[in-house]
């Protein structure tokens, strides 16, 4: 299939840009700033433009990863964020509805309020921050759009590798040590992580199953809490434990994050060959961003754990 990625910079839009590749798609790819190799600058807020480009090259499919995916800077300039995270979003369901293309968006966890997890998606959302109300609004408004040829995904936190080597829980957490503070992370905050790429793997089985339409939960296979995730990824990258501060969320100010999300996978998992990833076989998968490679040679604790893979 000949498919238009927004959002193929990003954390997840990298991921599923390899796995279009590995299955054999032609993947045009576009992100605001349009950097990495192949990939075209084109602003979601320029519906004309972006209308234009869809037009110009009529692919088989869409797939939005585009967002601002940062809850603190939706909540710092919600106006911006609302014209990426549901009028973009809108505007690419409807050109994708006219082109007969398919059209794959991607939500979140946070449309929930997290006093009921597991979460099925025909539970009721209640979302607590900014965040979470826009893609609650993005996704009604993209499933109003068509009830054919239409996938919204909600999805848990992600881990993986991204290419700005910024946005990750370990590449923060690394990140945090090489600047020599130490991250708080809450035990008290319990989510399901899945892996970027194993996410990936599942929308690309989404592009290619016309007959599965509508809105599904996917997530990793555990549940754990963000402590203990940033132990773990000590653990895997050979630094001690004590680089992290435990803490609660009742003794921070965390910008009305939900406390325990969730999911549900039936019935995609039902459906799906992908299966949902362990925390294993998620950390397994995390490399160190490359310009933190020098420090991480002069720093790490256990030398033992070596990662010799970079970026
Ligand atoms: N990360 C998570 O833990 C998580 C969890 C649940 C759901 N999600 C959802 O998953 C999706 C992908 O998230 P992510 O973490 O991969 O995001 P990300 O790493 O922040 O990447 C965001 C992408 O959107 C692009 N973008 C930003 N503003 C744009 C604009 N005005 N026009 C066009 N493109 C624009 C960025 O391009 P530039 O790089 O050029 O700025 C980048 O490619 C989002 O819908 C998010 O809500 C993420």
């Amino acid at each position: 299939m000949k498919v238009a990625l927004f959002g193929s910079s990003g954390l997840l839009g990298s991921a599923v840009r390899d796995a279009l590749c590995r299955r054999g798609h032609q993947c045009m790819a576009f992100s605001l700033r349009g950097t990495g190799s192949e990939e075209t600058a084109l602003c979601l807020k320029n519906e004309n433009q972006v209308t234009r480009v869809l037009l110009d090259t009529w692919p088989d499919a869409v797939i939005n990863c585009a967002a601002i995916s940062s809850p603190d800077l939706v909540e710092g300039n919600p106006g911006e964020a609302y014209s990426i995270n549901v009028d973009g979003a809108v505007g690419l369901a409807e050109i994708s509805s006219h082109l007969g293309a398919r059209f794959i968006h991607v939500s979140t966890d946070m449309v929930f309020d997290g006093n009921s997890s597991p979460y099925r998606s025909t539970d009721c959302p209640n979302p607590l921050n900014e965040y979470g109300r826009q893609k609650l609004e993005a996704e009604k408004r993209v499933l109003r759009v068509t009830e054919e040829n239409l996938v919204v995904l909600r999805i848990t936190l992600l881990n993986g590798n991204s290419p700005s080597g910024k946005r990750s829980l370990h590449e923060k957490i690394l990140r945090g040590l090489f600047n020599n503070t130490l991250p708080v992370l809450f035990s008290d905050e319990i989510r399901q992580p899945a892996s970027a790429e194993n996410v990936a793997s599942v929308m690309v089985e989404l592009l290619e199953r016309p007959n599965l339409n509508g809105l599904f939960h996917w997530a990793g296979e555990e549940e754990i809490s963000r402590y203990e995730m940033g132990i773990r990824i000590l653990d895997r990258f050979g630094f001690s434990h004590d680089r992290i501060k435990e803490g609660s969320s009742i003794n921070y100010d965390h910008g009305n994050r939900p406390m325990h999300l969730s999911f549900e996978l039936s019935p995609l998992s039902g459906k799906l060959t992908t299966h949902p990833a362990s925390i294993e076989e998620q950390l397994q998968g995390l490399l160190l961003p490359n310009d933190l490679y020098t420090w991480y040679r002069e720093n790490v604790d256990d030398a033992s754990c070596y990662i010799h893979r970079i970026k």
